[in-house]
């Protein structure tokens, strides 16, 4: 793995998120209430809604345009509703957060 530093943990609010462009399109890193970090893509794959903007409860996610939740650390749909959304290797250190540069190298090239 090579770990990229991709700025500040205390950049992104608690239970916020924050979008970043990469190789594979947009990644949305969630700060969840006990301050874990989690990388998954921005789209939602029912039609597409920005899940940066979606509400951060526990480890999960609900998307703000219909409401799916997807767990923040398998990617997977929850409840009723199928589907998942590609998770990243993601680390926090000495207050920095770090993303592997070389799984999102990969993903943009299968
Ligand atoms: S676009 Fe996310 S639930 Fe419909």
């Amino acid at each position: 793995m090579s770990w990229i530093d991709i700025g500040a943990l205390d950049d992104i609010p608690q239970r916020g998120a924050r979008v970043i462009k990469t190789q594979v399109g947009c990644v949305a890193l969630f700060r969840t209430g006990d301050d874990q970090v989690f990388a998954v893509s921005d789209t939602c794959p029912h039609k597409g809604g920005p899940l940066s903007e979606g509400i951060v409860h526990g480890h999960k996610v609900t998307c703000p345009l219909h409401n799916w939740v997807f767990s923040l650390e398998t990617g997977e749909a929850q409840g009723a509703d199928s589907g998942s959304i590609p998770t990243y290797p993601v680390q926090v250190e000495a207050g920095r957060i770090l993303l592997d540069a070389t799984t999102l190298a990969k993903r943009s090239a299968a």
